[in-house]
């Protein structure tokens, strides 16, 4: 069983964009009211009382889209000079980027994963819900000004849907040649838009490999990730193609994280509710942060089974009480 040192802290669950996958229409979203919403304060208080004394060392900033929380830079550059922070990274849309990305790595981000789920600025639009927006190129835009302001590495996320995005695997995974970008396939979970999901709505890992080698080759890299991705490259590729495979292959075994949402729940696992703990309600009953760290002490203690409930139950569907947005992805 894999250290669990990886915290992902989703910053608010509102988005500027509606990806068809992981938010469903605007009418049936409850979004976290404000005073609900952790406070800057108690996210730095929870790092340095509970999970840091815990071994965490390392920390995602996910959404909804994190970069439309207000004092988002102020954050980043708080965590970043934590002493036992060894790795700050974000995961956004990447709309706001152009804007911020230069703000973000003075701050201290290092590393950023950003969603771009097509090249063809009409199935974006499709994919993002958007339809009648033209925001591809804005997007486009902030993944470029990511790159030049020096982020390092600089993933992209594709989450494959049939009948979609498929066609674009090979200039997606083309991104990668050039340029020390990590293109990532994820198969697409049925969290969010179960309408979405049938039989045939995501594609294997392995299909979308094969379509890859068919044309340029493709070799199991020894860059190794902290995360769920098989890492592959094309050969003599300056970046490398990474393989989300959470529909064909279980990865609980090596999971190393744990989920916070914005408004306080600690999730063992994204794909059950098991152990779930309220810590803005403990924070604000002004529970010790001695005892709240006990308790998430207790639910690390149990992590492997949690995990292994979902793995042995071989339905790697779950049971949601939330969206992806709301979960922080
Ligand atoms: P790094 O490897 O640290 O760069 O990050 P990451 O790949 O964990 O982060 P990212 O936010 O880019 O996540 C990409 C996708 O991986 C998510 O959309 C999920 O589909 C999948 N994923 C991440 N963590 C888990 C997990 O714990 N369980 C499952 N089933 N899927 C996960
Ligand atoms: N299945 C797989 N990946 C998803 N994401 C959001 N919803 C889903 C889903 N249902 C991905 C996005 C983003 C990351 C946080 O999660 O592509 O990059
Ligand atoms: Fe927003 Fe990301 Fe969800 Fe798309 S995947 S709706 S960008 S939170």
């Amino acid at each position: 069983m894999n250290q669990v040192d990886y915290l992902r802290i989703s910053l608010i669950d509102r988005c500027n964009f509606r990806c068809q996958y992981c938010m469903p229409e605007e009418a049936e979203l409850n979004y976290i009211l404000r005073q609900d919403l952790l406070t800057h304060e108690e996210i730095i208080t929870l790092l340095e009382t509970v999970f840091i004394p815990l071994g965490f060392r390392k920390f995602r900033l996910t959404g909804g889209e994190p970069l439309l929380r207000p004092g988002v830079v102020e954050l980043v550059k708080d965590i970043a000079s934590l002493s036992a922070t060894e790795d700050l990274s974000m995961t956004t849309n990447g709309y706001l980027l152009a804007s911020l990305a230069e703000d973000l790595y003075k701050a201290g981000l290092k590393r950023i994963n950003i969603s771009l789920d097509s090249l063809n600025s009409e199935t974006f639009n499709s994919i993002i819900g958007r339809p009648k927006s033209n925001l591809w190129q804005h997007t486009w835009l902030g993944i470029k000004t990511a790159y030049e302001v020096g982020f390092d590495p600089l993933k992209l996320n594709v989450v494959v849907i049939p009948g979609v995005n498929e066609k674009e695997i090979e200039p997606l995974a083309e991104l990668s040649i050039n340029r020390n970008w990590h293109i990532r396939f994820i198969e697409f979970m049925p969290i969010g838009n179960g309408d979405l999901f049938n039989d045939k709505a995501w594609i294997p890992s392995e299909e979308i490999r094969e379509t890859i080698r068919q044309k340029w080759g493709l070799i199991e890299s020894n860059i190794k990730g902290n995360g769920p991705a098989d890492i592959f490259q094309i050969p003599g590729a300056k970046g490398t193609l990474g393989f989300i495979s959470q529909m064909s292959e279980c990865f609980c075994d090596r999971c190393n994280r744990m989920r916070l949402s914005a408004d306080g729940l600690l999730r063992p696992c994204l794909l059950n509710e098991t152990g779930q703990i309220d810590l803005k309600t403990l924070l604000r009953n002004n529970v010790k942060t001695t005892e709240i760290k006990d308790k998430v002490a207790q639910i690390l203690a149990i992590k492997p089974e949690i995990n292994y409930k979902e793995r042995d139950s071989g339905n790697n569907t779950g049971n949601y009480g939330r969206t992806m947005s709301q979960i922080g992805g």
